[in-house]
């Protein structure tokens, strides 16, 4: 059972809870006051036939044989008055006569356990009805005559009515049913809504979470400002992103540090390589110096030549070594880069290995001219040195204008570049080659950070390498 369904069934049995303690605390109350009402009742009819009889007694001389032929239609009044059937019994218990007429096994004998304790008090005794085996609730009186001798047994039955009061309690929890059905379609909607509420925030915060990915620019925080127990998880993985952010920005600042130190030693190292052989040319040519020599001429011209090529090596390195570090300013123009591609790749295209293709004739971007020159001059000849022995070179060169964006393509089926170096190709003074520098796919993605556009590269090694450039047509308007 996931978390939502959990909070759901919490918050939904607790309300179904409330809702039957409530309906049993109820029906105890009602139970209870019912029972209150039903004796005060009894008291009051026990009070009033009792009132009657000794009406009725006090003017006639009662004896236990005459009773019957002189309280028998009295009887049957207090009776009709009262709406109650009265038994009258001899003071041994015996059936003497009633308001209605009784047949054979009506006309019982009291139990005698009934008739001890009249002398003291009235009796009232929940009783079963030997026929009918209704449960009732069986009065006593002792009747006295005018000079207080008993005379005989009074019974009747003064139980109320039990259906009403069961009635009664139905219509109530026939009604409070109907609210209680309400307020369990209202606990339903309401506890769904509660769980899913808290679940979607935990979900959103875990869709995020996944989103994240540490190796990327792309941190995201978690907007979410209560200040409750979630407020608290979001803020700690905040903070958690703060500080890997942080990090990320001290190892790339150190990562950066050692490049140009590694690069500062690559060039100290580049420069050096040629002054040797030139030191050694010199000292040679000087030791073996003969002005009569009738070779001299070529000598001297052999020396200047190869002291040239060494220097021109030498000077490459610094002008690799500038172009890297300061970019000239930019200077942003209206670029139909569809063109200029063209003229690009005619001074690379020696035997017509590199093709090109468009999805439109005229694509203008807003771009410094050099720029863009300088990073299709960079992709070329990389691409031209990866060449593969084994295959004739073809690179494809693509370019799309997709709404805003512009996507360019640069594919060669050369060497390709292995798993373990890929990472590292945009790296400063990283290279495979003997000639070469390491810097011009640093300065290549240099450039297009500057347009705010983006560069990646797929490769497979002995297959080719693709590279694309993603770039922001900027304001053409
Ligand atoms: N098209 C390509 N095919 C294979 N490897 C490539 C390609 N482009 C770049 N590389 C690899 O990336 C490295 C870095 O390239 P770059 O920065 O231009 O420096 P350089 O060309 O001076 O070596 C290259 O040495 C090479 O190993
Ligand atoms: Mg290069």
């Amino acid at each position: 059972m996931n978390i939502r369904d959990k909070l759901f069934f919490c918050i939904f049995s607790v309300s179904i809870v409330c809702i039957v303690a409530s309906m049993a605390i109820s029906y105890v109350v009602f139970t209870r006051s019912n029972g209150i009402e039903n004796q005060q009742k009894i008291r009051n009819k026990t009070k009033a036939i009792t009132t009657a009889l000794n009406y009725a007694v006090s003017k006639e001389n009662l004896t236990q044989d005459n009773i019957k032929a002189k309280l028998e239609n009295k009887i049957k009044e207090i009776a009709d008055i009262n709406n109650q059937n009265i038994e009258v019994y001899s003071l041994q218990g015996q059936y003497l006569f009633s308001n209605q007429e009784k047949k054979g096994n009506e006309k019982k004998r009291i139990p005698p356990y009934n008739l001890k304790n009249l002398e003291k008090t009235d009796i009232n005794i929940k009783s079963t009805d030997p026929v009918s085996k209704r449960k009732y609730i069986c009065s006593f009186i002792l009747l006295r005559n005018n000079v207080f001798e008993p005379i005989a047994i009074v019974h009747y039955d003064s139980s109320i009515g039990k259906n009403i009061y069961w009635e009664t309690f139905y219509q109530y929890e026939r009604e409070i049913l109907v609210g209680i059905l309400c307020i369990i379609i209202i606990c339903f909607i309401s506890s769904r809504i509660i769980a899913n509420g808290l679940t979607r925030r935990l979900n959103d915060i875990a869709k995020t979470i996944k989103e994240t990915d540490i190796t990327n620019k792309d941190f995201k925080h978690i907007k979410y400002y209560k200040d409750n127990e979630l407020g608290t998880l979001i803020n700690a993985y905040n903070s958690m992103i703060t500080q890997i952010e942080d990090q990320k920005e001290q190892i790339s600042y150190r990562e950066k540090n050692e490049a140009w130190k590694e690069m500062a030693k690559q060039v100290a190292h580049e420069v050096k390589n040629p002054l040797t052989p030139m030191r050694l040319l010199v000292q040679n040519f000087e030791r073996k110096f003969d002005v009569k020599d009738p070779n001299i001429e070529t000598k001297v011209k052999q020396l200047t030549t190869s002291l040239v090529d060494q220097i021109d090596a030498i000077s490459s390195v610094a002008t690799a070594f500038s172009e890297y570090t300061k970019l000239p300013e930019k200077k942003d123009q209206k670029l139909n880069i569809h063109q200029e591609t063209k003229d690009i790749i005619r001074l690379w295209n020696d035997q017509k290995e590199i093709s090109l293709h468009s999805n439109k004739g005229n694509i203008i971007i807003n771009m410094d001219k050099s720029y863009f020159t300088r990073i299709m001059n960079n992709l070329l000849k990389n691409a031209i040195q990866a060449k593969d022995d084994n295959r004739k070179l073809s690179i494809k060169v693509s370019l799309e204008q997709i709404h805003h964006k512009v996507n360019i393509r640069v594919e060669d089926n050369g060497i390709g570049i292995p798993e373990n170096r890929i990472n590292r190709i945009f790296e400063p003074n990283f290279t495979s080659k003997n000639s070469g520098m390491g810097l011009g796919l640093t300065m290549v993605k240099k450039l297009i950070e500057e347009y705010k556009g983006e560069i990646s590269v797929t490769s497979e090694e002995g297959i080719g390498t693709t590279f694309l450039i993603q770039l922001p047509m900027g304001n053409i308007s």
